[in-house]
């Protein structure tokens, strides 16, 4: 067997359970250190994972572990931004958890960075590799829909105490760059605009609220609106104190039909009004977190065609950017779109 695609995690808490979950269902992944900077969380995910270093600090993990293929980050999101330009200086290639970080500016510094160094850096908006989100996003993208009039997106999540308890970065601005809509909603909202990329969002109206976590100082809810160039309309909503918990959906409506996403668990599309042909992914995994892993290996190994390189996590993190000014002021704020550059 060819040698194994081989990783560091740097991060061991939430979201890293399922990306060792997914490295334990490929068999060519493996994961050869793990980085967190508290020492007993590092040293516990190596023993349950079978991970046989691990460390406190990347600094010597890259130096005690050389020849890794690439790193996996999922810290927090303040730590983003130097830990992906730490490791594109190294030249190792980066598989980062959304989002890219919490500027505009920092996100196209690390695009500037990875073009200079020649580092492919992605970033995991892993929607783009739900089977039934990307056949909606595509036939959006091929017309099969028409010309897409106003899409929206909808997050009714629910979150409990121990989620700003435990990860206590999630609370501040600082450190998380907000609540509800930039760490779960930005995931169906890269989708949607990834559905209508041919268009780009140039205002945004916003308004968030902390209805539940009161002494936090992220939102809890969110609802905002996207005005793009051509005068069509996308909305959001996005809450993670909803009981129960519902589905995400995403909908866009074209002059020829209708495509509307339900999801993650159970996956489904249903197109109303035109007939319409469902694209495949092309990589065959059990969940999309565990498909945008193995799209993430094929573009570092074989050049392959990938969704969400840091460039392509640029337009929804312009976007939430935007719906939070107006949000602060009160008025419609402008997107920055000086992002376009590196889209071309
Ligand atoms: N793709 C998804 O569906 C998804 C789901 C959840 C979270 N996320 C993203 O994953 C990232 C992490 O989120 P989480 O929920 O797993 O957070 P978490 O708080 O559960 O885990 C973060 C871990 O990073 C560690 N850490 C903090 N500072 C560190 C440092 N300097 N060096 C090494 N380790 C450090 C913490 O000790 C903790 O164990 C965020 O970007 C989040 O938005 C993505």
């Amino acid at each position: 067997m060819a040698k194994r695609f081989t990783i560091a995690v740097v991060g061991c808490g939430d979201i890293s359970r399922y990306i060792a979950l997914g490295v334990k269902l490929n068999p060519r992944i493996r994961i050869a250190a793990c980085v967190d900077s508290v020492e007993e969380t590092a040293l516990a995910f190596a023993k349950r994972h079978g991970i046989p270093r691990h460390f406190t600090e990347t600094a010597e993990m890259y130096e005690g572990v050389p020849g890794i293929d690439a790193v996996y980050l999922a810290v927090p999101h303040y730590l983003h931004h130097g830990m992906i330009t730490d490791a594109v200086r190294r030249g190792i290639p980066v598989f980062c958890e959304k989002p890219v970080c919490t500027s505009l500016h920092d996100a196209m510094d690390i695009c500037r960075m990875a073009r200079e160094e020649g580092v492919k850096v992605g970033i995991n908006y892993q929607y783009r590799y739900d089977s039934a989100c990307y056949a909606m996003a595509r036939a959006a993208q091929r017309g099969d829909l028409g010309d897409i009039t106003y899409g929206r997106c909808n997050l009714p999540w629910y979150r409990d105490d121990d989620y700003f308890g435990l990860g206590r970065w999630r609370r501040r601005i600082e450190t998380a760059g907000g609540g509800t809509l930039i760490t779960q909603a930005s995931h169906i909202l890269d989708a949607l605009l990834w559905a209508v990329r041919d268009k780009t969002p140039v205002a945004a109206q916003g308004m968030t609220a902390q209805r539940r976590f009161r002494d936090i100082e992220v939102e809890d809810l969110c609802m905002g609106t996207l005005e793009m160039d051509d005068g069509s309309i996308l909305g959001i909503s996005s809450s993670m104190i909803a009981v129960p918990e519902q589905p995400v959906s995403i909908e866009v409506y074209g002059s020829k039909g209708t495509g509307i996403y339900t999801g993650p668990e159970s996956p489904r599309v249903r197109f109303l009004g035109a007939k319409v042909k469902r694209e495949k992914t092309g990589i065959f995994a059990f969940h999309a977190l565990f498909r945008s892993l193995e799209a993430f290996r094929r573009w570092i190994l074989f050049d392959e065609p990938y969704l969400t390189s840091v460039e392509q996590s640029l337009p929804v993190l312009a976007a939430v950017l935007a719906v939070y000014a107006s949000a602060r002021s009160g008025r419609r704020e402008p997107v920055d779109t000086r992002y376009r550059d590196f889209l071309k």
